[in-house]
């Protein structure tokens, strides 16, 4: 996450932009410093991806109690002959690129003589993790060309450039459960707009299942959630120069039944006073005040078609696993 440097790296086929010093620091610390300030205390889940944050979530994803990530892979596998058979030269855009591992097994499907027309369009707010997959992606797929960029794609998704080719857009992960559903409308009728004939758009949901197995995906024995959760506090501290100390946090996580999501928060285990230079008064904390760092919501089917109502989206194809854990649907416009 890089707010600062809007540094173009490019070499062979890789070429990555950075496009958040356009959103720029200061917007980032006022939403930040709005959060810390507001009654019910927030910070927005996308503060967990610095290279840190993002390395853990990659340990997160190996756990045996995270089931989304081989739950989601193993649809992939599946599909992914279908999904990839298409004759001409087409780019894949991915949203929240992440580690790019599951992308590599949608190009692995991909006949190696058609490879080389293949452009990918990784788009992720971690800049570490869009240089790392894209040089992991490209030793295994010399022959494809990869355009990344650095960049928020809840406001910066108009800014990719269209080069008029036939387009899968993925948006994996059930990253979309992170985002309210004001935000999650928001993006779907975005992604929408920006929909040709011949696009397609493929999009992960976590499902709603047992609350034993959501509620340990979250609260994992190895305690990596839980490091994954207090890391955005050292996050925070380079953003606004404050002094949270990530002892004073609790990890706590639990499913809001009424809301159908995973609640992240950190509890403060005593009173503490946080500083910052750009805070106008201390931000206080009594023991046991919490931040709410992040929501997983699970969904049910029917809630996927109200997502997407008056979108333009239509649902072509929706895939699951055995157990019904998590879905893969592909979108297309109406037009
Ligand atoms: N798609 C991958 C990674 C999921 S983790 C997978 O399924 O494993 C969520 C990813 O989205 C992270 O890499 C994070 O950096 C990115 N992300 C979160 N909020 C974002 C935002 N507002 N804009 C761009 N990327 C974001
Ligand atoms: C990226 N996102 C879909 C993950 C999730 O499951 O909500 C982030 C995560 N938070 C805790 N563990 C994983």
């Amino acid at each position: 996450m890089n707010f600062i440097e809007p540094g173009v790296i490019e070499k062979q086929k890789v070429k990555i932009k950075n496009l958040l010093p356009e959103i720029g620091i200061e917007r980032a610390r006022q939403e930040i410093i709005t959060g810390l300030m507001s009654e019910k205390r927030t910070i927005s889940s996308k503060y967990f991806y610095d290279e840190n944050g993002s390395e853990l979530f990659e340990e997160i994803t190996e756990l045996p109690e995270y089931y989304p990530t081989r739950t989601e892979k193993n649809i992939l596998q599946k599909i992914a002959p279908e999904l990839m058979n298409r004759n001409s030269s087409f780019e894949i855009i991915e949203l929240g690129s992440g580690d790019c591992s599951k992308i590599s097994i949608l190009i692995d499907a991909i006949q190696k003589s058609n490879l080389e027309h293949i452009n990918y369009i990784p788009l992720d707010i971690s800049k570490s993790a869009i240089e790392k997959s894209a040089n992991t992606l490209l030793d295994k797929f010399p022959e494809i060309k990869i355009n990344g960029y650095v960049a928020d794609f809840i406001h910066q998704l108009q800014q990719i450039p269209h080069s008029g080719k036939p387009r899968l857009i993925c948006f994996l992960g059930s990253t979309i459960g992170n985002f309210s559903k004001t935000e999650s409308t928001k993006i779907l009728h975005n992604l929408s707009k920006g929909l040709m004939a011949g696009d397609s758009l493929l999009v992960g949901f976590d499902l709603v299942k047992p609350e034993q197995v959501m509620q340990a995906a979250y609260n994992d024995s190895r305690g990596v959630t839980k490091k994954f959760n207090k890391n955005i506090l050292n996050v925070i501290n380079t953003i606004i120069d404050s002094d949270f100390d990530i002892a004073n946090f609790n990890h706590h996580s639990f499913f809001n039944r009424e809301k159908s999501r995973i609640e992240m928060h950190l509890v403060a285990n005593k009173n503490c006073v946080i500083n910052s230079p750009f805070f106008s008064a201390p931000v206080r904390f009594e023991k046991g005040d919490s931040i709410h760092t992040e929501n997983s919501h699970k969904y049910y089917l029917s809630g996927i078609n109200e997502l997407i109502a008056n979108s333009g989206l239509v649902i072509k194809n929706s895939f699951t696993d055995s157990n019904n854990w998590f879905a893969l649907v592909e979108f297309t416009n109406d037009l």
